[in-house]
């Protein structure tokens, strides 16, 4: 017999600052990094503003965000997730006084937010650290950065206290194995970068994220703070031992993060791969005692799984958000060519659950996808059934991890309303349940338009998956 998803699972969607809120210096906003990224991350940073790049005007959110959360609340969020952009609150991020207005604002979100009694889900840090660190600092290469960004989540902490309960220190921390720049700030070119300077990067980062938990709770012992991961699942292309030890090395490219994430400590095969590599991590005294601060939930971003084999020379690649791997001949793509998954999602739910079981969050889960506005019976909409059936089948897979036996906390939809892709930073790769009117080229009237997928959604969280 079917049975429901958990009364207090939190259902929702999830956005990013620089994806969606446009305004990119308004009211005092200093620039990030992703002011400077017109192509995503396919092509190196530019060395000024240009026109062309779609997210200094997003979806104008910044402007739109009463209208945004109202169709959230209409579709019955329990949870929304969004980033604050660390540069609204300290323009260039080494400052000891924040910006005013860029606090407000904030506020007026979560207020809003709460008026629909809409737990707000906050990540700190989702690409778009200020640009002057990264060019004065080289981003979280340098140790300087943990004191800035302890500062910053220190100032958020205490402003939005008893309004807000979930955090999430870094979005897709293990990016910073695939792109520097836009993961950790760094400003210097990939190819310049040693495995050492990105362990060390990685250190700082891990140390801050440690010594945020510890803060967050201190300020409000009801806060919950995660750590946030690109989740991927490898799978070995074939039975072959090499592709079985090829997998176990991939994964521990991830399970890195997670593990001092969650367990507090350098995993054991660290050792042997920083002799092996010749990394020396530099490090303070107190490092180790900070890292005990352990999150308390892990949460992560679901698109697809990959395949790994010891030689992939001789396999066709498949496309990925900022990972690719060996194509899985068993699966389907996106128009993207990202491999779709939903028994992957389920895997992935029990495979971190087996090894902290601590509360697991899906915080970005979707399909991207050209949507086409058409005239229905019922005003303007997109048919998006390819949609509905991806989350769909990804929701049960969900299920069946929750019979499995594992803690899922909540399921956030990515880019609940549609919003400028990462990777490639274009409109026309829509994830919204909420289609807005904005093109590649930047024309558009910006207004919201609510899809098939949108009753759909409505419908999941108001029979609480019995729909699925
Ligand atoms: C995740 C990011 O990697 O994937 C999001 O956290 C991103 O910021 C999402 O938007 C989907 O990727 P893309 O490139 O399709 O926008």
């Amino acid at each position: 017999m079917k049975t429901a998803f958990p009364k207090n699972f939190l259902w929702g969607g999830a956005t990013a600052a620089n994806q969606c809120e446009g305004a990119y210096n308004v009211d005092g906003k200093g620039l990030s990094i992703q002011d400077f990224m017109p192509d995503g991350v396919m092509k190196p940073p530019g060395k000024t503003i240009e026109e062309r790049n779609l997210k200094l005007e997003g979806i104008d959110y910044y402007h739109h965000y009463k209208e945004d959360i109202a169709l959230f609340a209409e579709m019955g969020f329990k949870v929304y997730r969004f980033s604050i952009a660390w540069s609204r609150i300290f323009p260039n991020g080494d400052e000891e006084k924040p910006n005013e207005a860029g606090l407000k604002f904030y506020e007026d979100v979560i207020d809003e937010c709460r008026k629909y009694r809409i737990e707000p889900l906050i990540t700190l840090s989702h690409y778009e650290t200020p640009y002057h660190l990264a060019k004065t600092y080289d981003g979280w290469r340098s140790r300087k950065m943990i004191e800035f960004y302890t500062h910053y989540a220190k100032t958020v902490f205490t402003r939005y206290k008893g309004k807000v309960k979930y955090w999430l220190t870094f979005n897709e921390i293990n990016s910073l194995w695939h792109f520097p720049y836009m993961g950790a700030g760094i400003l210097t070119p990939k190819e310049k970068l040693s495995k050492q300077d990105l362990y060390q990067a990685a250190h700082h980062e891990l140390v801050a994220s440690a010594m945020t938990v510890k803060l967050a709770h201190e300020i409000d012992p009801e806060n919950m703070v995660g750590c946030m991961v690109l989740g991927l699942v490898n799978y070995p292309r074939t039975c072959h031992p090499d592709d079985i030890i090829a997998v176990m090395e991939e994964n521990r490219k991830g399970f890195f993060f997670t593990d001092i994430h969650m367990r507090g400590h350098y995993p054991f095969y660290t050792k042997q791969m920083f002799e092996k590599e010749n990394i020396h991590i530099q490090m303070e005294d107190e490092d180790m005692e900070i890292l005990k601060n352990t999150c308390d939930f892990l949460s992560f971003s679901y698109y697809m799984s990959k395949c790994m084999a010891k030689d992939d020379s001789q396999y066709e690649k498949g496309k990925g958000n900022l990972t690719t791997g060996v194509k899985n001949p068993y699966l389907k793509e996106s128009e993207w060519g990202w491999q779709i998954d939903p028994q992957g999602l389920r895997y992935i739910l029990n495979m971190y659950y087996e090894r902290y079981e601590k509360p697991l969050f899906i915080v970005e889960n979707g399909l991207g996808a050209m949507d086409e506005l058409v005239q229905t019976d019922q005003g303007m909409c997109v048919e998006d059934d390819y949609r509905i059936a991806y989350m769909n089948d990804h929701l049960l897979e969900v299920k069946k991890a929750i019979d499995d036996g594992v803690d899922v906390m909540g399921y956030t939809a990515w880019g609940c309303i549609d919003l400028i892709s990462a990777s490639t930073a274009e409109m026309k790769k829509r994830y919204g349940f909420i289609y807005v009117d904005r093109n590649n080229d930047g024309s558009g009237t910006l207004k919201r338009y609510r899809k098939k997928s949108f009753y759909w959604y409505k419908e999941v969280i108001a029979s609480q998956g019995l729909n699925l």
